[in-house]
C-alpha cells in the first residue's frame, strides 16, 4: 500500500520532470537512448569478434566512436533534480550520492574506446580483447547503478 503511494507520487514528479526536460536532457528517454546506442555498437563489435561478422576496420572504428562520443556526454543525462526522472528509471539514486565517481565512470569507458581507436584492433581476436576492456566498465558501472526493474 505505502509503496503503490510512493510510486504514485514518484510517477507524477517524474511526469513534471520529464515535460521540464522535454528537449530530451537528463529524461529517462535520454539515458536509455544513449545506452542503447552504446549497447548496440558494443554488440556490432562482438559480432566480429566471434566471427559472425566478417572484420572491418571501417565498421569498428565507427563502433568505438559512438562508443567514446555517447559515454563522454552520458553524465550530462543525470542533472541535479532528475532523480525520478521517470518510474521506469533503472538509474540508481547513488549516481546522484556519488556523481563524482559515476562520471569518472562514464569517461574511462569513453577513454578505453579512445585507446582502441588510437590502436584499431587487427583481427577478430584483437576486438574480443578489445571487448573484455570495454565491457568491465558497463559490468563496474551496472552493478552500482544501475538498478533492474522487474
Ligand atoms: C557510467 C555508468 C555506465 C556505464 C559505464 C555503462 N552503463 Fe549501461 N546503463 C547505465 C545506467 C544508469 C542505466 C539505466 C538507465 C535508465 O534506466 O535510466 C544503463 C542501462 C543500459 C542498458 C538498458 C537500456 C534500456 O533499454 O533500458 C543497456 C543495453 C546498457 N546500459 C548497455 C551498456 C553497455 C553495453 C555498456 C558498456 C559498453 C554500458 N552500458 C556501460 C550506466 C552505465
Amino acid at each position: 500500500m505505502r509503496l503503490k503511494a510512493i510510486a504514485a507520487v514518484v510517477l507524477v514528479v517524474g511526469m513534471g520532470v520529464t515535460s521540464v526536460y522535454a528537449a530530451g536532457e537528463g529524461t529517462h528517454d535520454g539515458r536509455v537512448a544513449m545506452m542503447k546506442k552504446i549497447g548496440g555498437a558494443t554488440g556490432a563489435l562482438a559480432g566480429i569478434a566471434k566471427g559472425e561478422k566478417p572484420y572491418d576496420a571501417e565498421a569498428i572504428k565507427a563502433a568505438l566512436m559512438t562508443i567514446s562520443e555517447t559515454a563522454k556526454a552520458f553524465p550530462d543525462q543525470f542533472k541535479p533534480g532528475t532523480e525520478n526522472a521517470s518510474a521506469d528509471s533503472e538509474a540508481s539514486p547513488k549516481i546522484w550520492e556519488n556523481m563524482d565517481d559515476f562520471k569518472a565512470r562514464s569517461a574511462k569507458l569513453g577513454t578505453d574506446a579512445d585507446t582502441l581507436l588510437a590502436q584499431l584492433p587487427a583481427d577478430a581476436a584483437g576486438v574480443g580483447a578489445g571487448l573484455k576492456v570495454l565491457g568491465a566498465n558497463c559490468g563496474g558501472c551496472h552493478q552500482i547503478y544501475r538498478v533492474k526493474k522487474e
